[in-house]
């Protein structure tokens, strides 16, 4: 009979034993649960550097190795053999679709494309300037105000009717802040094409001609939303499953993700990327590039190596070196191979990956690196990056979602916290201050 291993801690001369818990692959964990109720004293993890907040069989990172894996498939072969809506299908349900598992997700997404006609409406309350993240974070929030027949969290039809509806809108949604922004009409889902080449054409087409998307570009959105899916408890998610612990319904879930993912620290990367490669260029180009560097390297500046470094991947980010295949073939499709920035992040990311300080803190080009400058050869404007990562990041959000929600461990999630302010004191009435 297997012995249960334990960990033990001593604090002020007592003693305590903890279970220690292992997975399949990766770390263990010790079950701190009971820590507080023995000894009193809390955990203290800001950033939660070495903290796992729930079990999950969804995505599997080695961060060392520079493996991703979605329920138990390398991204490098998912990226290749499959498409977006097949990994959805995967991440959702945990295994890959045979045909008529396919052809039936695949409808169902199709026919729940298009948007509730009112919803155009609320776009016209944005300023055209609006960021298209914050038109995003409204209009997906606001989609509980016009599905009410999927919002009861306990009801496994809500739920699922709640998943196809966001996997569905999400580009029709992405699209129409891109056009509202524009000053253009919105353009209907087209049933007849593909997911990825349905958001280009949302997205690229008007009212006036035939526009037919270019397949290697809808081939190449459909790498970007896969490498995107999902990515085990990244701050967004975690954002997800927090929002989703107090049984807030869906959409406001995956609002509160959108709002999280739009940080530049995180999501808001590769627009940040893109911001900083036109700075590079503008300032002088690859002979600037030991400038910009420096600057990096000079902690007062605040200046970071947008695209660069990762929580996790202490190795190259696997996304990454797809996402550059990606960009290969996209500036080849389109005769930008010269394209200046691309030349100048290929010089960026050479000087980088042998200087030491990047090296030294295994600070490696990650997916936002390369995403940025796809979308930009592919015409999607720079403000609108991250809307594409949260497209495609809004099926790991609903896979972690339901997992939790299934979870009959879960609990909301209530961190506590080192105090460090005043202890009692009294009020003095203003008069006397
Ligand atoms: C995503 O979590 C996920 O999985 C996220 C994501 C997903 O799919 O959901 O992968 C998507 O968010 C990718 C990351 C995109 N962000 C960026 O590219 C922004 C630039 N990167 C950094 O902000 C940073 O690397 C983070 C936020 C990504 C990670 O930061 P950590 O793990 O907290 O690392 P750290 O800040 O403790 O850095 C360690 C050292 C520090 O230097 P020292 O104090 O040791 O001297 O590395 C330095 C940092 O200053 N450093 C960088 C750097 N990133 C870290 N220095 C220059 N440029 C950088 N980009």
């Amino acid at each position: 009979m297997s012995t249960q291993r334990t960990a033990t801690l001593t604090l002020d001369g007592q003693t305590y034993e903890f279970p220690v818990l292992s997975g399949t692959i990766g770390p263990d964990v010790i079950d701190i649960r009971s820590l507080y109720g023995k000894s009193g004293a809390f955990t203290f993890d800001p950033g939660f550097m070495s903290t796992a907040a729930c079990k999950s069989s969804i995505t599997y990172i080695d961060g060392d190795k520079g493996e991703l894996l979605y329920r138990g498939y390398p991204i490098e072969q998912l990226a290749v053999n499959c498409n977006y809506l097949e990994t959805s299908y995967l991440l959702k349900f945990g295994e890959l679709p045979n045909k008529a598992q396919y052809d039936e997700f695949e409808n169902s997404v199709r026919t729940h494309t298009m948007v509730h006609e009112q919803l155009t409406r609320l776009y016209q309350g944005f300023r055209r300037d609006a960021h298209p993240m914050s038109i995003l974070v409204g209009v997906v929030g606001a989609l509980a105000a016009y599905y009410q027949d999927s919002l009861d969290i306990n009801n496994p039809d809500h739920r699922s009717i709640a998943a196809t509806r966001l996997l569905a809108k999400m580009p029709t949604i992405v699209a129409m802040a891109y056009k509202y922004t524009q000053g253009q009409p919105f353009m209907y889902p087209r049933n007849d094409l593909d997911y990825s080449s349905n958001f280009l054409h949302m997205m690229f087409a008007t009212p006036c001609e035939k526009y037919e998307p270019n397949p290697v570009l809808a081939r190449a959105l459909d790498r970007i939303l896969i490498l995107h899916a999902d990515h085990e408890q990244n701050a967004s998610t975690s954002t997800v499953r927090l929002s989703g612990s107090s049984g807030a319904n869906p959409f406001a879930c995956i609002a509160a993700g959108i709002a999280c993912l739009w940080g530049p620290a995180h999501g808001g990367a590769n627009e940040a990327c893109l911001v900083m490669l036109d700075e590079i260029q503008r300032s002088g180009g690859v002979d600037k590039i030991g400038d910009f560097i420096a600057k990096v390297k000079d902690k007062n500046s605040g200046v970071k190596l947008m695209g660069f470094g990762h929580r996790v991947y202490k190795n190259y980010d696997p996304r990454a070196k797809l996402m550059r295949e990606t960009c290969h073939e996209v500036l080849n499709e389109l005769g930008l191979h010269d394209d200046p920035l691309f030349k100048l992040a290929m010089a960026l990311e050479k000087i980088a990956l042998e200087d030491e300080y990047f090296v030294s803190r295994k600070l490696y080009p990650n997916v936002d690196f390369y995403s940025g400058i796809v979308q930009k050869a592919m015409g999607i404007p720079v403000s609108l990056f991250t809307g594409i990562f949260a497209m495609a990041r809004v099926i790991g959000w609903i896979a972690q979602w339901h997992e939790m929600i299934g979870d009959p461990e879960q609990k909301i999630g209530r961190p506590r916290q080192l105090y460090t302010g005043s202890v009692q004191r009294d009020v003095i009435p203003m008069s006397q201050r």
